[in-house]
């Protein structure tokens, strides 16, 4: 185009007929060759043949993925519509009643060697699960990284899986079942059931879980269970339960930030919402805030017996709170669990120095680069805290 306003001007611009022509070039010609350079710079988005034959084979790969396991034909319970102002629930707890019942999932990823196998499955001091959703692919790489990666640590072995379910359907859900595939391919370490991975459905992966570790990992000493966003000193950790009195995981633990006189969220705009229609009771039995909490293998093992004959609960933290009242088990408080934040003095201390992340065995809500940072700063042998111990003061 700059040709031939150049040609223009230096050779036609002296007569009327050139101005004609010059009109005729900027008002018809100009728009032609835009529209034709955009266009064409369009195609060369295109996939060449070459990126076809990889798209249609990454497709294909795809289409394999999709015939393992169907989702188990678990039908709904219709009686619950029958339940009063069924019809008013929001969809999500209505989905809730409908599949309260099932708790037979296919798993689609296994690791099934986590724990050496069942019978090797006590060499296994302290085994981090991990709850995941199939799209948190960042924080489950930092953690593998930082403190959930396993080790020997003063001579106990520690060992880490994410559990998961599905997201999403069609495309979507494949594309995340094969990022799935890739990650446990390489760590073998996730643990993925085909049910859908909601909020609601946190107690089904729990009691899933149990029921895989009775059968991979059943002797396996001590479990942190919690989220994927917390930041956990596995070292103190560690030193916590090799201090036990019986630190065999043979006798009952359950400790975390404890909730005690609690009861369901009337409220439908909560996230915690639980309406008359899913628990008629107005109290929830003490437990522990499921950001994260330790506890035994004994435990672990009792949860699940009673998870039998105690219907699923949507607040998965509240359920394991009800497997134990059950078992006539008490959670306790741990004094370095920090499930709703540190609550640091003053608005001008900074909230993330690492002085305050020392003593603590785990803090909620972390972003994966704060994870990553962290981990490092609280290993410096140079790092210097003064009086750090004024950090660790009850939330509350
Ligand atoms: C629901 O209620 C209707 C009417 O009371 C009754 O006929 C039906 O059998 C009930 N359905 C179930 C599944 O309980
Ligand atoms: C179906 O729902 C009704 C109403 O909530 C409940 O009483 C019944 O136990 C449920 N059935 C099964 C199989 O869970
Ligand atoms: C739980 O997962 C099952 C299986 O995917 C699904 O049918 C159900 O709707 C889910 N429940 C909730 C509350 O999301
Ligand atoms: C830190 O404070 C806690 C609680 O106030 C106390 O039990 C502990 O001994 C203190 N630790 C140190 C090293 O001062």
């Amino acid at each position: 185009m700059f040709i031939v306003f150049l040609f223009v001007d230096t050779y036609t611009m002296k007569n009327k007929v050139a101005e004609g022509l010059t009109l005729f070039l900027m008002v018809i010609v100009c728009p032609v060759i835009i529209i034709f350079t955009m266009t064409y710079s369009d195609m060369s988005f295109a996939p060449n043949k070459m990126e076809y034959h990889q798209i249609q084979f990454h497709s294909n790969h795809l289409r394999r993925f999709e015939q393992t396991p169907q989702p188990s034909s678990c039908h709904q319970n219709t009686s619950v519509y029958n339940l009063t102002d069924f019809g008013t629930l929001p969809a999500h707890v209505k989905n809730f009643l409908l599949y309260r019942h099932c708790r037979t999932f296919p798993l689609l990823l296994d690791a099934p060697d986590k724990c050496g196998g069942p019978r090797h499955s006590a060499d296994v001091f302290l085994l981090l699960v991990i709850k995941s959703s199939p799209q948190n692919y960042e924080r489950r790489e930092v953690l593998r990284k930082t403190w959930a990666e396993e080790k020997l640590h003063n001579g106990v072995l520690i060992r880490r899986i994410f559990i998961t379910g599905t997201t999403g359907s069609g495309f979507e859900k494949r594309r995340l079942n094969r990022l799935l595939k890739d990650e446990n391919d390489h760590n073998e370490d996730i643990l993925q059931w085909d049910f859908d991975d909601s909020f609601y459905n946190l107690t089904l992966k729990q009691v899933l879980f149990l029921e895989w570790m009775e059968r991979k990992c059943p002797h396996v000493r001590f479990l942190l269970n919690g989220d994927d966003d917390i930041f956990a000193n596995t070292f103190n950790m560690i030193e916590y339960l090799q201090g036990l009195e019986e630190n065999d995981g043979s006798k009952h633990l359950f400790t975390g930030f404890l909730f005690v006189n609690t009861g369901p969220s009337r409220d439908s705009s909560n996230k915690y919402y639980v309406p008359v229609q899913v628990q008629q009771s107005d109290i929830y039995p003490p437990y522990c805030g499921g950001g994260g909490f330790l506890l035994s293998g004994f435990t672990a093992r009792t949860i699940y017996k009673m998870s039998h004959s105690i219907e699923l609960h949507p607040i998965d933290d509240a359920y394991m709170g009800m497997c134990l009242e059950k078992a006539g088990l008490m959670p306790t408080s741990h004094f370095g669990v920090r499930t709703i934040g540190l609550d640091v003095p003053g608005n001008d201390l900074d909230i993330f120095d690492p002085c305050y992340y020392r003593e603590i065995i785990l803090v909620h809500r972390f972003l994966p680069h704060m994870i990553y940072v962290m981990w490092g700063e609280i290993q410096d042998p140079y790092l210097r805290c003064g009086n750090t111990n004024s950090s660790v003061q009850e939330s509350q």
